[in-house]
């Protein structure tokens, strides 16, 4: 593995704690390139250590599942930032201490928190070797595609794209003021059981469907024209070989329509969909009691969460401790 810019030696703290947002990726159209922070947040308190000893805390969503040891995914991305900070031989070890809010393996980020979340502690004790950049590309090598990482690293809405295995992030905040309705069902879905549903090539003109609608998603979300929003969440790529997998998807989809959202969309992989308002239309209530209710017509219960856009993502929240 490349290694960085050297770290500063002069380090004033060993430990450090930082806040991550949830993420919603694809947003309909945008697969594998389009996501969004979310006003959900895990925190992770970090203290390297020089002895090669490992303390794992987690409390909260999913607590009882999470690998207290060397297999644990904060503790992975921690190696791998101290290695390509040139920093691995000096700090063997650390306390980790995460308070989850974000449900596991449900498609709103949770692994993607974790990876931002213990390379920018890492990085933040280090004093900072890598650059935003360099933070993207290492948490793109372990999450596998950007949509997620990007913006639980850089907050708002994020379009990425990979280029020869370089990372290319652009991040906004829109134009408008959204409220984001998630149904949360009660079952887990890993991304890597929704990848294996998908086709590994696609028609042309579902090609050309989902280009002409992502597009219309981001200049729509940039220049605040609420109005191109009506099938600018759409998406024929991935959402129709996925739906085996989420019972009552369609009906939820057309359910949230129903009570007045913008769009809806599957968030990132599934099972959690999402549905987008406007703030000031004051809907979220009534769409999420939509969602709720077409859900458990498939007898599928599910949590509702009534999110809004997260414009910072990663943030140190102090050094000392
Ligand atoms: N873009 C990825 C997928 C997101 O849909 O498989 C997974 O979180």
């Amino acid at each position: 593995m490349e290694k960085s810019s050297q770290y500063s030696k002069d380090i004033q703290s060993h430990t450090i704690r930082v806040r991550v947002p949830g993420t919603s990726a694809n947003c309909g159209p945008g697969f594998d390139c389009i996501g969004l922070a979310c006003t959900i947040y895990n925190d992770l308190q970090l203290t390297l250590l020089r002895e090669p000893k490992l303390i794992i805390e987690t409390t909260g969503e999913g607590a009882s599942n999470i690998p207290l040891d060397d297999r644990n995914i904060v503790w992975r991305s921690i190696s791998m930032l101290l290695e390509r900070a040139g920093a691995a031989d000096e700090f063997k070890g650390a306390i980790i201490r995460m308070e989850n809010h974000i449900p596991l393996s449900r498609g709103l980020g949770s692994s993607a928190a974790a990876i931002v979340a213990g390379i920018k502690a890492a990085n933040a004790i280090l004093g900072n070797p890598l650059n935003r950049n360099e933070l993207l590309r290492l948490a793109t090598d372990i999450e596998g595609h950007p949509d997620n990482v990007a913006p639980a690293l850089f907050g708002g809405v994020t379009v990425s794209v990979v280029n020869k295995g370089q990372v290319q992030t652009f991040s906004f905040v829109p134009k408008m003021k959204l409220k984001l309705i998630v149904a949360v069902p009660d079952f887990p879905l890993s991304t890597r059981m929704a990848r294996q549903v998908l086709p590994k090539d696609v028609p042309m003109k579902d090609a050309i469907f989902n280009i002409g609608r992502a597009s219309m998603l981001i200049g729509a979300l940039i220049k605040g024209k609420e109005r191109f929003l009506q099938n600018a969440f759409d998406d024929v790529l991935h959402q129709p070989y996925r739906a085996e997998l989420i019972p009552g998807m369609a009906d939820v989809f057309q359910a949230a329509k129903d009570a007045g959202a913008l769009g809806v969309a599957m968030s990132g992989a599934g099972p959690c969909l999402i549905a987008f308002t406007l703030e000031r239309s004051h809907l979220e209530n009534e769409v999420a009691a939509s969602m709720a209710q077409a859900f458990l017509n498939h007898d599928v219960k599910t949590k509702s969460l009534i999110l809004a856009l997260d414009i910072r993502g990663a943030v140190v929240l102090n050094g000392e401790q």
